[in-house]
């Protein structure tokens, strides 16, 4: 898979991009991410990229021009299956768009900056739109490592053990169980003592349980859907 991303402020994505399992990702050749500074595609002197809104208000818009060049250049020769804006007023991330994100071959993914950008980009190219929570950030380049994220741990071999990816919270609708490690006592608190009982059933019995009673607990609304 490859995700080319377009930003502004190009600094913000290279650590989260050169680490823990998107860097494994990328060394095993499952990804390839490539970000690209949209200042190359400036108008002007200055490499211009916002101007004020029509209609006034307060607030830079980033002008379609640019984004236009960009997008259209990064098409070429191979066209994206899709261009994604990352924007607080999108469709909410969840782990069902993550999965049908990381089984398409090519992604374009525009952060936009100041009050967005022009709606005729959003009109003319974009494919979809993708917010990661109701909050406001002060760009999409957090979205779009998280959007990343979520997507490059899902393809197949980015994780050590491939089976574990699934058994995530989220990943069949319910929060995942409580779990532990050594030592068996700490501070006063056992491991359950069925984790030790080395009774496989009985163990994904408990696990199972545990996980519909955290799911009711904190999020009854997974349990309604
Ligand atoms: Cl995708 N962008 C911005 N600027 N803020 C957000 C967001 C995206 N998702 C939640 N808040």
């Amino acid at each position: 898979m490859h995700i080319d991303v377009l930003s502004a402020v190009p600094e913000l994505l290279e650590s989260p991009f050169s680490h823990s399992i998107l860097k494994r990702a990328g060394d095993q050749g499952l990804l390839s991410i490539n970000v690209i500074d949209l200042r190359k595609y400036g108008i002007g002197k200055y490499n211009q990229l916002d101007d004020y809104q029509y209609g006034g208000g307060a607030g830079m818009v980033m002008m379609a021009e640019p984004l236009a060049r960009a997008i259209k250049e990064l098409s070429h020769p191979k066209p994206f299956d899709e261009v994604i804006f990352l924007t607080p007023d999108g469709e909410t991330l969840n782990q069902s768009i993550a999965n049908e994100l990381s089984l398409k071959g090519r992604i374009l993914l525009i952060c936009g900056h100041y009050k967005g950008i022009d709606q005729r980009i959003r009109d003319l190219y974009v494919t979809r739109e993708i917010s990661i929570g109701d909050y406001v950030l002060s760009g999409g380049e957090l979205a779009a490592a998280v959007l990343v994220d979520a997507i490059g741990r899902l393809l197949p071999g980015a994780i050590g053990d491939g089976t574990s990816a699934l058994e995530d919270s989220h990943q069949d609708g319910i929060l995942a169980p409580p779990v532990y490690t050594r030592p068996e006592e700490f501070e006063g608190l056992k491991v359950p003592k069925i984790l030790l009982s080395g009774d496989h059933k009985k163990i994904a019995d408990w696990r199972e349980e545990q996980a519909i009673r955290r799911t009711e607990e904190r999020r009854p609304d997974l349990l309604d859907s």
